[in-house]
């Protein structure tokens, strides 16, 4: 199968508004034609995090301006469009809100097919879009792009998730482990905190640790003697808060760029280190060649590297997500969109709902339907 038979010909329209960003992209055959990101984290900076109330608040004020500029990015008009799909769990439901009743009237005035997506499957499935750059309109072989062989494995690993799937398809994940605590975007924002670094701390950490030193500070590595692909990071987020107390009570000045940088490559390592490790060990129990990472964490540079070479060593093939396709993007729910509506998924524009938690995962839906088919009867 080519990688552009995996998605609809036709423009479709993606919203990603769970968290904090205003996210709007248009995908047609798989390459991604426009992707506006329209970025809430100066608003929320001051606070150290993001508050879900001033999220959706300026989502309001946004969503509709960035649906116009993306339309206007490739000169259609909404009536031109072969679908919307958008983000309707998990994530902060007033944030959802905002995105899943805007693409529902969208949908329904321009009488255009919509489809709720979920964000975490969004967030696996973007590796399969065509890499940047990419000609649209795709229609011979040699205009088409690698893609990772199916079933592989997918790590995603973001600010609010840590969890290791089974990719068979589009909207089709196996869970087969997560964090049993914090998410590692979250163990990493939390002790950038600590270190007075400004929300989010991911990228603040990763730029200070390439000049860090990853053996000043040991610290724990994740959980021992398991059998399954757990994770478990409240024990580390704990270490480097006592680390960082202790170098303070010691008289390191950790204004000084240096003393950063060596506290960032430590954590770091130990983040990465757990997340490589489980990874590496899901692949060889559940015999998954392809490994996906995807999602913010995704982004991080050590962790791209670290998996690229333990894929090396064991003849196993790593597809870091592109990195303008980890965190929160509107490409992503497009292109899973795309694929979905392709295989002929729909939602209907007056009864598609919002949903925070991971509940009503495509694959759950599936599923029901399956056993609603099952029964007699029916
Ligand atoms: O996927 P995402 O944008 O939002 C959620 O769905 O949560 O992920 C955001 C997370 C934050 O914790 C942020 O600190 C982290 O991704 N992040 C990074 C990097 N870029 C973003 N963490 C480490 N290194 C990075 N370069
Ligand atoms: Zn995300």
């Amino acid at each position: 199968m080519r990688a552009s038979d995996r998605f609809l010909p036709g423009p479709v329209l993606g919203i990603e508004t769970s968290c904090d960003e205003t996210a709007v992209a248009i995908v047609a055959g798989g390459v991604v034609l426009t992707n506006r990101v329209s970025s809430q984290i100066p608003v929320h900076r001051r606070f150290g995090g993001v508050v879900p109330e001033i999220a959706s608040r300026n989502h309001l004020l946004t969503i509709l301006p960035t649906v116009q500029l993306a339309l206007e990015d490739v000169g259609l008009r909404g009536s031109d469009l072969a679908g919307i799909a958008v983000t309707n769990n998990p994530g902060l439901m007033g944030a959802l809100l905002v995105g899943v009743q805007t693409a529902k009237t969208l949908a329904h005035a321009w009488q255009v097919p919509l489809l709720g997506v979920h964000h975490i499957e969004a967030h696996c499935w973007a590796v399969m879009l065509a890499p940047p750059g990419t000609a649209s309109g795709a229609g011979d072989e040699a205009q088409d792009w690698p893609q990772p062989a199916l079933p592989c494995l997918a790590l995603a690993v973001s600010g609010g998730h840590t969890s290791l799937y089974r990719l068979d398809g589009a909207g089709r994940t196996e869970l087969l482990g997560a964090t049993l605590d914090d998410a590692a975007g979250e163990a990493l924002d939390k002790f950038g905190k600590v270190l007075g670094l400004p929300y989010p701390a991911g990228p603040h950490i990763d730029r200070l640790a390439q000049d860090g030193d990853p053996r000043r500070y040991a610290l724990p590595r994740g959980l021992r003697n398991r059998r399954d692909v757990a994770m478990s990071f409240s024990g580390l987020k704990t270490a480097g808060r006592l680390a960082i107390e202790a170098a303070r009570a010691a008289g390191c000045d950790l204004s000084d760029v240096r003393e950063q940088a060596d506290l960032c490559a430590s954590y770091q390592d130990a983040v990465v280190a757990q997340l490589v490790n489980t990874t590496m060990r899901a692949a060889r129990q559940f015999e998954l060649r392809d490994i996906v990472i995807a999602g913010g964490v995704a982004a991080n540079s050590q962790l791209r590297a670290d998996l690229i070479a333990a894929c090396d060593a064991e003849g196993r093939r790593a597809w870091p997500t592109p990195a303008a396709y980890c965190t929160d993007n509107g490409a992503m729910i497009a292109g899973l969109g795309s694929s979905l509506l392709h295989a002929g998924e729909r939602d209907d524009p007056f009864t598609l709902d919002a949903s925070p938690t991971l509940r009503s995962s495509l694959s759950t839906r599936k599923r029901q339907r399956d056993a609603a088919r099952l029964l007699p009867g029916s």
